[in-house]
């Protein structure tokens, strides 16, 4: 299996091409230097972009991860965007330089598996389509369910027609209804493992019919911080471990924005639970995770949490800062 990374170096990479791959979502062909070897990724992995906006985004790379010299990432100009993908679809132009991450993989692809049952909707094909690659160079047992509300929104759709019967295509304004994945679920092996990328809607429906399945089995990539139902926004205490120091944190603040607030600088990039940049161990306490990047044994484990988004659940916590 892969392993979750995490790094902070910073690459500066040139934009070499923008190349449309659907009704609005454009490809980047990001370039290091002349002879520049990137550093290597594997499927499921991404990247921050961090844009002159100053809005950090995180995206899939859904290039090939040999090609040592570049890296793409395909977005999609979202309805309601708030300033990422308008500037890569609006203002960024070839030749422009970006500073980037280098590849993190929250997403990993557990290698040895039976077979796999991949689920994309809309732009969640970008981390899907690397796996799909790497399962077909290797003629392991796979499967895709690709999910969008139109032909013309389908990024990567001509190579993946090539997979012919290995593919489950689904078109909303085709078929004139939403696709039945409770039902579609239920015919897939219970050891087959289950990589699903897409709305929120389409994640939430797949957690809900997979939640029998064996532990470890089903695998999802979030684009967005979800909403936790029966949430606790009270106020706690966070105890520093390093110098003792308590903090308090209001029902209406995350721990980065408290400990901001007293000068204390910890690591942080995406703030919304989805980088794993402020991962921090927790010592005591009960974390109550609001991330889309713990498995759910790491939750239960409660080691550590992201202190962007996670609270905790008991009135103290006490972390390893
Ligand atoms: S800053 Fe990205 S997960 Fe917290």
């Amino acid at each position: 299996m892969f392993t979750r990374e995490g790094c902070l170096e910073e690459l500066k990479l040139r934009v070499a091409k923008l190349s449309p791959a659907a009704e609005g979502v454009v490809v980047l062909d990001l370039r290091g230097e002349a002879n520049q070897v990137l550093p290597s990724f594997q499927p499921g992995a991404h990247i921050e972009l961090r844009l002159p906006i100053g809005v950090p985004r995180c995206y899939s790379l859904c290039g090939e991860p040999t090609d040592g010299d570049r890296y793409h990432v395909a977005v999609a100009l979202a309805e309601q965007s708030r300033g990422g993908s308008s500037y890569i679809h609006r203002t960024l132009a070839a030749g422009d330089t970006l500073l980037t991450s280098p590849p993190r993989n929250n997403f990993p692809l557990v290698e040895e598996a039976a077979s796999y049952q991949f689920i994309a909707g809309g732009i969640g094909i970008t981390p899907i389509i690397t796996m799909v690659r790497w399962c077909e160079q290797r003629g392991r047992a796979w499967r895709l369910l690709y999910l969008l509300r139109s032909r013309r929104n389908a990024a990567f759709l001509s190579e993946i027609e090539t997979f012919g019967d290995k593919v489950n295509l689904h078109f909303d304004d085709e078929a004139g209804h939403l696709f039945d994945v409770e039902s579609f679920l239920r015919g897939v092996r219970s050891d087959t493992h289950i990589y699903c990328c897409g709305p929120s809607a389409l994640m939430e429906a797949v957690e809900k019919s997979t939640a029998d399945r064996l532990p470890g089995h089903v695998h999802f990539e979030w684009f967005t911080q979800r909403d936790i139902a029966g949430a606790r926004n009270e106020s706690f205490t966070v105890v520093l471990a390093r110098s003792g120091r308590e903090i308090t944190v209001a029902p209406n603040q995350s721990i980065l924005e408290a400990l901001e607030a007293e000068g204390i600088n910890v690591s942080f990039s995406c703030r919304e639970g989805l980088c794993a940049t402020c991962e921090t161990a927790v010592l005591a306490g009960t974390p109550e995770h609001r991330d889309q990047i713990l498995t759910p044994a790491e939750r239960d484990a409660g080691k550590t949490m992201m202190i962007c988004v996670s609270r905790a659940a008991s009135d103290s916590i006490t972390l390893d800062l």
